[in-house]
């Protein structure tokens, strides 16, 4: 057995490669190279805060969970949640695959996505607290509408009489990183319909003229490993409500199993087998014997490991016993941490396999507690100018920037080793 314990604690203990490294994140000579940048230049061409993307790390992201759908041999889409972000690379190289359709969060996120060429067909809109003006903004697209509430269904009836609906259930199982990335379970959510609530807004879509299309969940963000288990539950709790539905309302066209695929965050962290995954869900609709077409919109899959977030140390000082180190960006940028309390892996781009010597906390720009990015961190030395790098920074980061305190938004660059004609860095 060999001796790890001169190693970095991100080193698994059975192998010497940090346990982020990929194609396209990796050490040359004790610095981080982004897709075959290196981390320090980037961030003096481009100033920080700067998000560098890898849009090669998508296209594998999406490949990696469509064609485990296609070895179902079933039919099946593959949504992109596009509010996890919106930055024109990622939308222009998803549309461009010509596979990838996009689930929508608000009337612009649907109008951004026409605009950036996907079809009606492969748009998907799922939101909560759906206004009278939402509905007439989507009046006659023949995008997929998830009705979230009974509310919405009679919006709908009234403003675009006779379309066709989605239904979101909450399927009252839920799973998620954290309670706040939880979607459904114990806990009451705003999210869908409960199942009490069931009878009566399947009686509106039938006596208000609505057309019954598909059935859509969302439990929860970013669970991984062997959390898998519980998400069948839901699976199978959809499953038993639309053979419920199936057998008074006729056939179905989909089933939306919704987005929350997590990626590993911190060393020994599990993935998702997207295999099992695909044919899990897959095995359950089959049981149903219609050839209904299976559905999912991952967001961060597809974009949180996509980026990284650069910025540069202005203050470090020992405040109360407590070693910070302050950056030139905050959670306005990036609030993973702040708000959702998810762990942020943090390299120093000059002295990214060194041992670590110091405990420090990582802190932001914004005046506020919350404004932490990590605590109680082993670091190398850290001093004012040095550049640190926030792995896992593509998802809900920039598309949730604030201009709390006046801060600034962060550059965006987009890379590829492999020509892709949206990247907009050299
Ligand atoms: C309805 C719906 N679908 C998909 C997603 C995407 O979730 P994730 O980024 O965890 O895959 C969300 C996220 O909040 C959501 O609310």
């Amino acid at each position: 057995m060999k001796n790890v314990s001169n190693f970095h604690p991100s080193v698994l203990a059975d192998s010497l490669v940090p346990w982020w490294e990929r194609p396209g994140l990796s050490i040359q000579d004790d610095r981080l190279v982004i897709a075959g940048h290196d981390a320090l230049a980037l961030a003096s061409k481009y100033g920080t805060p700067l998000f560098a993307y890898d849009l090669d790390r998508l296209e594998d992201n999406f490949f990696r969970l469509y064609n485990a759908f296609a070895r179902q041999e079933h039919p099946f889409q593959v949504f992109y949640a596009v509010k996890a972000n919106r930055y024109a690379p990622i939308v222009k190289t998803l549309q461009a695959l010509g596979l990838a359709g996009i689930d929508a969060a608000s009337p612009r996120e649907v109008h951004a996505a026409l605009e950036a060429g996907f079809p009606e067909e492969r748009i998907t809109f799922t939101n909560v607290s759906v206004s009278r003006r939402d509905v007439e903004q989507l009046k006659g697209l023949n995008i997929l509408l998830n009705c979230d509430s009974i509310s919405m269904l009679h919006k709908v009836a009234d403003i675009d009489p006779g379309r066709r609906v989605g239904l979101r259930i909450n399927p009252q199982v839920g799973v998620g990183i954290s309670e706040n990335l939880t979607y459904a379970g114990a806990r009451a959510t705003k999210f869908g319909v409960y199942l009490d609530a069931l009878p009566e807004a399947l009686r509106v879509i039938q006596d208000r003229g609505l057309r019954l299309q598909g059935l859509h969940m969302h439990v929860g963000c970013g669970w991984t490993g062997s959390a898998i288990t519980q998400f069948f539950q839901a699976v199978d709790r959809l499953i038993n409500i639309a053979s419920d539905i199936i057998a008074t309302f006729g056939p179905l066209e989909y089933l939306n199993f919704g987005g929350g695929l997590g990626i590993p965050l911190k060393a020994g962290d599990s993935s998702v087998d997207v295999n099992l995954y695909a044919q899990g869900i897959v095995d359950r609709v089959r049981q149903l014997g219609l050839g209904i077409k299976v559905c999912v919109e991952p967001g961060d899959y597809m974009v949180k490991d996509t980026a990284t977030m650069l910025s540069e140390v202005v203050m470090a000082e020992n405040k109360g016993g407590v070693n910070f180190v302050g950056v030139n960006t905050g959670f306005n940028v990036h609030c993973g941490a702040s708000h959702y309390g998810l762990f942020q892996e943090f390299i120093h781009t000059e002295r990214a396999s060194q041992w670590p010597t110091d405990t420090v906390s990582i802190v932001g720009n914004i005046n506020e507690v919350i404004d932490v990015f990590a605590a109680d961190r082993a670091m190398p030395p850290i001093a004012e100018g040095d550049i640190l790098a926030m792995i896992n920074a593509g998802g809900y980061g920039t598309s949730m920037t604030s201009e709390h305190c006046l801060r600034e938004a962060a550059v965006e660059a987009a890379f590829s080793q492999r020509g892709n004609p949206f990247a907009t860095g050299e």
